[in-house]
């Protein structure tokens, strides 16, 4: 089902500003103006961005090509979180200059957080490039596609972060069926001293209420069970007309055919009592995401996190009381600059004390603009950062292996949203805990919810066997 998916039809919502092509369609022939391939890096934000992208390009003449030798338009759409993720992205760039000496009539644009984050800059690197579309100016590309195709000059648009978000989300070719993505914020204001991100996505923007409430209810109305609410600093949400996080939740959460909701990423410092009350419905997935960062007060207040480990073990309390059986995972940055011995000794004894199903866990890496780049010496050693993070992980795994095994021999229900990886004759699924478990079935399955045994646990996963009927 995955991939297989149709555009949805054009509407637009009220307020939106897209293009003109799009508010009033000329019909097109899917593929007349050639075809598309996206490629994207980064995090969950980034894959709807591409998701969104795919759509507005359908909706003016493109179809989605089949390789990049196959391609009349190629979008990097980039993460620049870790200098290793920009690397990477230079890198492809690189290799594209050849496709582009071979194939001069592709369009070859980057997008994404790199795009904003080197602006014009990114041309001086890559004369090759034609287009620089920054995160909030992605309605405009259907414009600049156009606009490329008639006149090829490089183009950049980093729009002000004053813009709105989301725009063209319900024209979004969703490829994560039966889960669907959606920005209900998008920027940030936090300002962690490590982090790049408000520079890249700009400050905090929501969406209203209302119009996201239509665009969950279209989703599940075309089959889709579970829907995931992105933004960088999501529980912060606040509609500008009294709605805030929980009451955006709940009210997903009471959308007919929406079985579970989760959201990405929660800042602990706003995780208040009514979002953890909120947490308690039945239909909000038994998962969190909760970054910590690092366990010691000390490095917390350097990196301008605005909790202390205290208020942090405070909120998993208040969630474990409501949800006993949550799943919770975080990430962890190691070498942070001055991170001593007994500061890492504090993440250790945090991850213990909390018990996490898997971490997410970075060697620090000093990103343009940032306040600790600036004024803190990256002077852990980089051996350090290295047998550090091994520790953690292999703590992790001391921790978490005995827990997976325990659920052994128990039923859960899981939304099976695909086959295998690791085996085609397989099916895969998700727990409300966001585990996943792999299990002999047959595709028509897919999509729906259903109850499995646990019969084995893996590093990453279980396997199971079905235990009832779908519903
Ligand atoms: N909004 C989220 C996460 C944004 S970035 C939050 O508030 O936590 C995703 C993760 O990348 C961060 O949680 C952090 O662990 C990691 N990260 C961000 N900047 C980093 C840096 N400069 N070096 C290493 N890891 C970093
Ligand atoms: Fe970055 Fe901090 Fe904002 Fe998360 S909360 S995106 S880590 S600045
Ligand atoms: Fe990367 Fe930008 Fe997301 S830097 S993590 S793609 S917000």
């Amino acid at each position: 089902m995955s991939g297989s998916e149709t555009p949805v039809e054009l509407v637009t919502h009220p307020g939106a500003e897209l293009d003109d092509e799009l508010a009033s369609p000329r019909p097109q022939e899917p593929g007349e103006r050639g075809s598309y391939l996206v490629q994207t890096w980064g995090c969950q934000m980034n894959v709807h961005d591409s998701e969104r992208m795919a759509g507005l390009l359908q909706s003016i003449g493109f179809r989605e090509a089949s390789s990049e030798n196959d391609a009349d338009l190629i979008l990097l759409n980039t993460c620049t979180v870790r200098e290793n993720a920009a690397d990477k992205l230079r890198g492809r760039l690189g290799q594209l200059r050849e496709l582009k000496r071979q194939r001069p009539h592709v369009i070859l644009g980057v997008c994404g957080c790199l795009a904003q984050q080197e602006r014009d800059g990114l041309f001086a690197d890559a004369p090759h490039l034609d287009l620089v579309l920054g995160p909030r100016a992605i309605p405009q590309l259907p414009k600049h596609v156009r606009s490329l195709l008639e006149k090829r000059e490089q183009l950049s648009d980093t729009a002000p972060w004053t813009s709105t978000v989301g725009e063209g989300s319900e024209l979004a070719l969703r490829k994560s069926f039966p889960k669907a993505y959606l920005t209900v914020q998008e920027g940030c204001d936090k300002f962690c001293t490590f982090c790049v991100v408000p520079f890249t996505r700009g400050r905090e923007k929501c969406r209203p209420l209302q119009v996201l409430l239509s665009e969950v209810e279209a989703v599940a109305g075309r089959g889709f069970r579970e829907v995931e609410l992105l933004g960088q600093n999501v529980n912060c949400y606040q509609d500008g007309e009294g709605n805030d996080f929980a009451d955006l939740i709940l009210a997903c959460a009471e959308v007919e055919g929406i079985e579970r909701v989760r959201f990405v990423t929660s800042h602990p410092r706003h995780f208040g009592d009514r979002i953890v009350e909120a947490m308690g419905h039945p239909n909000i997935a038994d998962a969190l995401h909760l970054p910590v960062q690092s366990g010691s007060d000390r490095v917390l207040s350097a990196m301008r996190r605005e909790y202390r480990r205290e208020d942090y073990l405070d909120r998993i309390s208040a969630l474990r009381r409501v949800c006993p059986d949550i799943a919770l995972w975080t990430d962890l940055i190691v070498g942070f600059p001055g991170e001593t011995e007994e500061d890492f000794a504090e993440t250790l004894s945090l991850v213990e004390e909390v018990g996490y199903e898997a971490l997410y866990a970075f060697k620090y890496s000093p990103r343009p603009f940032t306040r600790a780049s600036k004024q803190l010496e990256d002077n852990v050693p980089e051996e350090v950062k290295s047998e550090r993070l091994s520790r953690l992980f292999a703590l992790q795994d001391r921790l978490s292996t005995p827990r997976d095994r325990a659920r052994v021999g128990r039923i859960e229900e899981v939304l099976v949203d695909g086959t295998s990886k690791r085996s085609d004759r397989d099916l895969a699924g998700r727990t409300s805990r966001n585990r996943v478990v792999n299990f002999p079935g047959e595709p028509e399955l897919i999509g729906q919810i259903l109850p499995l045994r646990i019969t084995e646990a893996k590093a990453h996963s279980f396997r199971g066997e079905i235990a009832g009927s779908p519903r």
